[in-house]
């Protein structure tokens, strides 16, 4: 394991019972609903019925059950964290609303699932803070199906326009906010890549279609 990826599993451990009210917290601050925003970046993946989709960096699962709403429940769910602790916090979310999924601890560098498995592959939130991006982004590739989609979603801001004050107040609190969109980590031969911008231009949405 990186050191990078140590200190976030640290980090992760010791914030899992606060995670989900922080995200509230700063949704409330920015007068923003995170629910609507995590569906947006779900709009993204164009799930059909039955699709097998796998959130990379599940973290506390709060999108699982907003992508199995989306596909009324036909859909067979899988998330990958480092941090058992906020496994452990999706594994109670999912048991509460009643939702199956399988949940892995593991290390987004090294899926281990085979080639081609999932219809579908979210990132949202955490590719920052990784060791080593490329690997992640070249493993979410391998694990997606051909013609699957997908959806790369962290923090950054666009630096090409001029910038509003609470994204200018991230990027000095948050030194995660100046990386930019990880395009040129992206392997090539994928089709329809597209960069787009939401969380109130706070966040980047990577989208593309593996061929
Ligand atoms: C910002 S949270 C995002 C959680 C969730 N996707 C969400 O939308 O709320 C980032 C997550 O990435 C996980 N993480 C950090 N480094 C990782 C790595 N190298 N491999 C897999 N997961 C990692 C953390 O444990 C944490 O749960």
């Amino acid at each position: 394991m990186y050191s990078d990826e140590r200190r976030s599993r640290n980090y992760y451990q010791g914030r899992a019972r606060w995670y989900d009210w922080a995200n509230r917290a700063v949704a409330l601050l920015r007068g923003v609903s995170g629910t609507r925003e995590r569906r947006q970046a779900i709009e993204h993946l164009a799930l059909r019925p039955g699709a097998r989709v796998l959130e990379v960096s599940v973290g506390t699962g709060t999108n699982l059950p907003l992508i199995s709403t989306a596909l009324g429940g036909d859909v067979r769910l899988a998330g990958l964290d480092i941090s058992p602790a906020m496994l452990d916090r999706c594994r109670w979310k999912l048991r509460s609303r009643k939702l199956e999924a399988d949940l892995i601890e593991g290390e987004a560098a090294h899926l281990p699932f085979a080639g081609g498995a999932f219809d579908a592959v979210l990132h949202h939130g955490g590719l920052a803070e990784f060791g080593d991006r490329k690997g992640a982004i070249a493993e979410m590739v391998r694990v997606a199906k051909q013609g699957a989609r997908v959806v790369i979603c962290d923090v950054g801001v666009p630096t090409d326009r001029r910038l509003s004050l609470v994204n200018r107040l991230l990027l000095r609190l948050q030194p995660q906010y100046e990386q930019p969109p990880p395009l040129d980590l992206i392997p090539a031969g994928v089709a329809d890549l597209n960069l787009s911008w939401f969380h109130g231009g706070a966040w980047y949405l990577i989208e593309f279609v593996v061929v």
